[in-house]
């Protein structure tokens, strides 16, 4: 049976980096069905609400969903769509590779890392937020359970082992936050005994930036809780060219949502100046997902030829070139 795929083109930039990745799965051959749904300020528009129902039932239904940048209006009592939607499909891993390619202005030619962040508990799960009356103290309450660390490292290894990964690190500050990040490194250290194929290594969160910027080489996958997670996907991406290079994945045991990192990038929207390889990376790792390896690593492949080449590249990576240009030249290699 034909595999249906809802795709949310999003708001700003996103309408032409999803046409851009939606062209390159068909030239390939993926012969997906498309829903169409809408999300965002486009949502709010057309529908008088940022996440409609006729969203959320299409995201359910296909279970796989391709998502351009949403925009969330700012001050006006909105929660973020995608924390939403992260809660409302229980999608508690985030799982952020980045890839390096040669020849663009990134600090590292060959960085390959896969951050898998936990995205649902920990500092952002919401719990006791608290504003004393005067606004002289704030507190939040960080939860972690043994279930929710338990299913994040369980989920790292079985990528690692998936994709051929070679070592885990679990990624913590259990010597002072000892309750929380203690409970988080004890599972992934039960977990890690369960995978005597894989490499594992544990690290505190602050050294691991510096490690990062220093000799990233060390890395391969990553595990660790939210925050951590948040921030250092985000100091992966630089490593590699920043926000413009890198894709994520929301994934849990029903749905996924495949995405590009960055936001609507307003200042270019319409403008045909958008990088689409986020969103086309995004798309490498729905293929991923639904077991269509030999197609992902096609469109790998072109994107990595057109960008090391510098063939029609967008301003960005140093090019001269449009989305629609970008796009074609990808199109010519497959
Ligand atoms: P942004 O990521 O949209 O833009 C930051 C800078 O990077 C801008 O100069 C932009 O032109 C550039 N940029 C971003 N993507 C690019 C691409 N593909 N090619 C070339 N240049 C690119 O961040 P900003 O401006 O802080 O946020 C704009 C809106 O996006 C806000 O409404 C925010 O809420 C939303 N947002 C949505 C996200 C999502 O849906 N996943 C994530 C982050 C922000
Ligand atoms: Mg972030």
């Amino acid at each position: 049976t034909q595999q249906r795929i809802t795709v949310i083109k999003g708001d700003g930039i996103g309408p032409d980096i999803v046409d851009s990745a939606l062209q390159i799965l068909d030239k390939v051959g993926c012969n997906f069905a498309y829903d169409f749904a809408d999300a965002g300020l486009m949502a709010l528009e057309n529908h008088g609400e940022l996440l409609p129902q006729e969203t959320l039932e299409l995201i359910e239904k296909n279970k796989v969903t391709l998502k351009g940048p949403l925009t969330t209006p700012v001050g006006e009592g909105f929660t973020s769509i995608n924390v939403s939607l992260r809660k409302r499909f229980q999608m508690y891993a985030n799982v952020r590779p980045v890839l390096s390619f040669k020849g663009t202005k990134a600090r590292y030619e060959d960085i390959d890392i896969i951050t898998v962040r936990e995205n649902t508990e920990g500092m952002y799960s919401g719990l006791g937020q608290v504003v004393s009356e005067d606004g002289s103290e704030a507190e939040a309450m960080s939860k972690i359970t043994r279930a929710g660390a338990e299913r994040i490292v369980k989920f790292a290894y079985e990528l690692a082992r998936r994709e051929g990964r070679k070592k885990v690190t679990a990624v913590h500050k259990a010597n002072i936050l000892k309750s929380t990040s203690g409970l988080f490194l004890k599972v992934a250290r039960e977990v890690a005994n369960q995978y005597p194929d894989i490499e594992s290594t544990e690290m505190i969160v602050d050294n691991t930036c510096m490690q990062l910027v220093m000799n990233p080489h060390q890395f391969d996958v990553i595990v660790t809780t939210n925050l951590f997670g948040d921030i250092i996907s985000d100091l992966c991406a630089g490593l590699v060219g920043g926000l413009g290079m890198a894709p994520g994945a929301n994934i849990g045991n029903d749905c996924a949502i495949f995405e590009a990192v960055h936001g609507s990038a307003p200042d270019i929207a319409g403008k045909n100046l958008a990088n689409p390889t986020s969103v086309i990376l995004a798309s490498v790792q729905m293929l991923e997902y639904l077991e269509m390896s030999d197609k992902a690593d096609a469109i790998r492949k072109a994107l990595k030829e057109v960008i090391e080449s510098g063939d029609r590249t967008t301003r960005d990576l140093g090019g001269e070139h449009g989305t629609t240009d970008f796009t074609q030249a990808v199109l010519d290699r497959l």
